[in-house]
Protein backbone atom coordinates (compact mmCIF):
# COMPACT_ATOMS: atom_id res chain seq x y z
CA UNK A 1 0.00 0.00 0.00
CA UNK A 2 1.16 3.76 -0.79
CA UNK A 3 0.62 5.78 1.57
CA UNK A 4 0.32 9.74 -0.46
CA UNK A 5 2.24 12.77 1.18
CA UNK A 6 4.57 10.19 2.56
CA UNK A 7 8.13 10.91 1.39
CA UNK A 8 11.07 8.90 2.45
CA UNK A 9 15.33 10.19 2.19
CA UNK A 10 17.42 6.92 2.24
CA UNK A 11 21.43 6.87 1.74
CA UNK A 12 24.28 5.50 3.03
CA UNK A 13 25.66 7.36 6.47
CA UNK A 14 26.98 10.43 5.72
CA UNK A 15 25.13 10.90 2.52
CA UNK A 16 22.74 14.07 4.13
CA UNK A 17 19.72 12.38 4.30
CA UNK A 18 19.11 14.65 7.47
CA UNK A 19 20.06 18.05 5.85
CA UNK A 20 17.93 17.05 3.10
CA UNK A 21 14.77 15.60 4.87
CA UNK A 22 15.00 18.64 6.79
CA UNK A 23 15.26 21.16 4.12
CA UNK A 24 12.22 19.37 2.22
CA UNK A 25 9.88 19.31 5.12
CA UNK A 26 10.56 23.03 5.78
CA UNK A 27 9.92 23.99 1.58
CA UNK A 28 6.63 21.66 2.09
CA UNK A 29 5.62 23.02 4.89
CA UNK A 30 5.35 19.45 6.24
CA UNK A 31 6.49 17.40 8.98
CA UNK A 32 10.36 16.46 9.52
CA UNK A 33 10.88 13.14 11.38
CA UNK A 34 13.59 9.93 11.42
CA UNK A 35 13.90 6.38 11.76
CA UNK A 36 15.36 5.32 14.39
CA UNK A 37 13.15 7.68 16.16
CA UNK A 38 12.79 9.31 19.12
CA UNK A 39 10.41 6.92 20.98
CA UNK A 40 11.42 4.33 23.48
CA UNK A 41 12.46 1.45 21.30
CA UNK A 42 13.84 4.44 18.80
CA UNK A 43 16.13 5.02 22.30
CA UNK A 44 17.07 1.76 23.01
CA UNK A 45 17.91 1.12 19.05
CA UNK A 46 20.52 4.78 19.60
CA UNK A 47 22.10 3.11 22.63
CA UNK A 48 23.04 -0.21 20.56
CA UNK A 49 24.16 1.76 17.82
CA UNK A 50 26.51 3.52 20.13
CA UNK A 51 27.74 0.32 21.44
CA UNK A 52 26.17 1.34 24.53
CA UNK A 53 24.41 -2.06 24.74
CA UNK A 54 25.13 -4.77 22.92
CA UNK A 55 21.84 -7.49 20.97
CA UNK A 56 22.13 -9.91 18.48
CA UNK A 57 21.52 -9.16 14.92
CA UNK A 58 17.70 -10.74 14.57
CA UNK A 59 17.32 -8.94 17.67
CA UNK A 60 18.36 -5.63 16.50
CA UNK A 61 15.96 -6.28 13.30
CA UNK A 62 13.05 -6.73 15.40
CA UNK A 63 13.58 -3.81 17.25
CA UNK A 64 13.65 -2.18 13.93
CA UNK A 65 10.73 -3.43 12.97
CA UNK A 66 9.32 -2.04 16.12
CA UNK A 67 10.42 1.31 16.15
CA UNK A 68 9.12 1.62 12.58
CA UNK A 69 5.64 0.24 14.10
CA UNK A 70 5.54 2.80 16.86
CA UNK A 71 6.70 5.46 14.58
CA UNK A 72 3.66 5.08 11.87
CA UNK A 73 1.00 3.65 13.91
CA UNK A 74 1.53 4.64 17.30
CA UNK A 75 0.34 8.60 19.10
CA UNK A 76 1.31 11.30 16.80
CA UNK A 77 3.01 9.05 14.92
CA UNK A 78 3.45 9.30 10.92
CA UNK A 79 -0.45 7.69 10.06
CA UNK A 80 -2.14 10.40 12.40
CA UNK A 81 -0.19 13.32 10.82
CA UNK A 82 -0.86 12.40 7.30
CA UNK A 83 -4.54 11.69 8.20
CA UNK A 84 -4.61 15.09 9.94
CA UNK A 85 -3.71 16.53 6.33
CA UNK A 86 0.35 16.81 6.73
CA UNK A 87 3.01 16.02 4.56
CA UNK A 88 5.72 13.84 6.04
CA UNK A 89 9.36 13.40 4.93
CA UNK A 90 11.15 10.89 7.19
CA UNK A 91 14.97 10.46 7.21
CA UNK A 92 15.29 6.69 6.91
CA UNK A 93 12.69 4.12 6.54
CA UNK A 94 12.28 0.50 5.78
CA UNK A 95 14.69 0.58 3.21
CA UNK A 96 17.61 1.17 5.58
CA UNK A 97 16.63 -2.29 7.59
CA UNK A 98 17.10 -3.98 4.24
CA UNK A 99 20.14 -2.25 3.34
CA UNK A 100 21.51 -2.63 7.04
CA UNK A 101 20.02 -5.39 8.81
CA UNK A 102 20.70 -7.72 5.69
CA UNK A 103 24.53 -7.46 6.38
CA UNK A 104 24.14 -9.44 9.47
CA UNK A 105 20.96 -11.59 8.93
CA UNK A 106 19.57 -13.20 5.78
CA UNK A 107 18.21 -10.84 3.34
CA UNK A 108 14.88 -12.43 3.03
CA UNK A 109 14.05 -12.79 6.66
CA UNK A 110 14.53 -8.77 6.93
CA UNK A 111 12.15 -7.89 3.75
CA UNK A 112 9.76 -10.48 5.39
CA UNK A 113 10.06 -8.51 8.55
CA UNK A 114 9.29 -5.28 6.68
CA UNK A 115 7.00 -6.26 3.43
CA UNK A 116 4.10 -5.19 4.81
CA UNK A 117 4.49 -1.21 6.19
CA UNK A 118 3.26 0.95 4.03
CA UNK A 119 5.25 2.62 1.30
CA UNK A 120 5.96 6.11 0.69
CA UNK A 121 5.00 8.26 -2.36
CA UNK A 122 8.23 9.03 -3.22
CA UNK A 123 12.04 7.61 -1.86
CA UNK A 124 14.51 9.56 -2.85
CA UNK A 125 18.08 7.82 -3.04
CA UNK A 126 21.01 10.11 -2.15
CA UNK A 127 23.65 8.31 -3.94
CA UNK A 128 26.99 10.09 -3.01
CA UNK A 129 30.03 8.27 -3.17
CA UNK A 130 31.49 5.94 0.04
CA UNK A 131 34.82 7.63 0.16
CA UNK A 132 32.63 11.47 0.49
CA UNK A 133 30.25 9.82 2.91
CA UNK A 134 33.06 8.98 4.81
CA UNK A 135 35.25 12.21 4.54
CA UNK A 136 31.95 13.74 6.14
CA UNK A 137 31.16 11.14 8.77
CA UNK A 138 34.91 11.58 9.76
CA UNK A 139 34.80 15.69 10.29
CA UNK A 140 31.50 15.19 12.89
CA UNK A 141 34.80 14.17 15.25
CA UNK A 142 32.94 11.31 16.76
CA UNK A 143 33.70 8.15 17.66
CA UNK A 144 32.16 5.85 14.46
CA UNK A 145 29.33 4.07 15.20
CA UNK A 146 27.95 0.23 14.31
CA UNK A 147 27.91 0.40 10.47
CA UNK A 148 30.27 3.60 9.76
CA UNK A 149 33.19 1.61 8.13
CA UNK A 150 34.28 1.17 4.16
CA UNK A 151 33.79 -2.20 3.59
CA UNK A 152 30.37 -1.94 5.15
CA UNK A 153 29.11 1.23 3.74
CA UNK A 154 30.32 -0.72 0.30
CA UNK A 155 28.07 -3.48 1.17
CA UNK A 156 25.16 -1.86 2.67
CA UNK A 157 25.05 0.10 -1.20
CA UNK A 158 24.73 -3.32 -2.84
CA UNK A 159 21.89 -4.03 -0.27
CA UNK A 160 20.12 -0.99 -1.04
CA UNK A 161 20.24 -1.67 -4.51
CA UNK A 162 19.07 -4.96 -4.25
CA UNK A 163 16.22 -3.39 -1.46
CA UNK A 164 14.74 -0.98 -3.74
CA UNK A 165 14.60 -3.47 -6.18
CA UNK A 166 12.66 -6.01 -4.16
CA UNK A 167 9.72 -2.96 -4.25
CA UNK A 168 9.64 -2.21 -7.84
CA UNK A 169 6.31 -0.68 -6.99
CA UNK A 170 7.77 2.51 -5.30
CA UNK A 171 8.20 5.53 -6.99
CA UNK A 172 12.39 5.74 -6.32
CA UNK A 173 14.29 8.78 -7.70
CA UNK A 174 18.18 8.56 -7.18
CA UNK A 175 19.93 11.87 -6.79
CA UNK A 176 23.68 12.46 -7.09
CA UNK A 177 24.45 13.27 -4.17
CA UNK A 178 27.70 15.03 -4.89
CA UNK A 179 25.62 18.08 -5.68
CA UNK A 180 25.53 21.29 -3.69
CA UNK A 181 22.49 21.46 -1.16
CA UNK A 182 20.60 23.90 -2.82
CA UNK A 183 20.95 21.69 -6.19
CA UNK A 184 19.78 18.89 -4.43
CA UNK A 185 16.33 20.18 -3.07
CA UNK A 186 15.86 22.47 -6.07
CA UNK A 187 15.29 19.03 -8.12
CA UNK A 188 13.51 17.45 -4.93
CA UNK A 189 11.07 20.14 -5.29
CA UNK A 190 10.52 19.83 -8.83
CA UNK A 191 9.96 16.38 -8.74
CA UNK A 192 7.05 16.33 -6.01
CA UNK A 193 5.98 19.10 -8.08
CA UNK A 194 6.33 22.47 -5.48
P1 LIG B 1 21.37 8.02 11.03
O1 LIG B 1 20.32 8.56 10.15
O2 LIG B 1 22.76 7.96 10.50
O3 LIG B 1 21.34 8.79 12.39
P2 LIG B 1 22.34 9.94 12.91
O4 LIG B 1 22.78 10.74 11.69
O5 LIG B 1 21.45 10.72 13.84
O6 LIG B 1 23.46 9.20 13.57
O7 LIG B 1 20.89 6.56 11.44
C1 LIG B 1 21.56 5.82 12.41
C2 LIG B 1 21.98 4.48 11.89
O8 LIG B 1 20.87 3.58 11.92
C3 LIG B 1 22.53 4.43 10.49
O9 LIG B 1 23.82 3.87 10.53
C4 LIG B 1 21.61 3.49 9.76
C5 LIG B 1 21.00 2.67 10.85
N1 LIG B 1 19.68 2.08 10.52
C6 LIG B 1 19.56 0.71 10.38
O10 LIG B 1 20.55 -0.03 10.52
N2 LIG B 1 18.34 0.16 10.10
C7 LIG B 1 17.22 0.91 9.95
O11 LIG B 1 16.12 0.37 9.70
C8 LIG B 1 17.35 2.34 10.11
C9 LIG B 1 16.15 3.21 9.98
C10 LIG B 1 18.60 2.88 10.39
Amino acid sequence: MIMNNFIVLEGLDGSGTTTQAKLLAQHLNGVFTFEPSDNAVGTLIRQILRKEKSVTADTLAYLFKADRCEHLFGKDGIKQQINDGKTVVCDRYLFSSLAYQSLDCDFDEIYQLNKDFPLPETVFFIDTPVEECLKRIGTRGSEPELFEKAELQRKIYDNYLRGFAAFNEINLIKLDGTKSIEELLEEELKIIGK
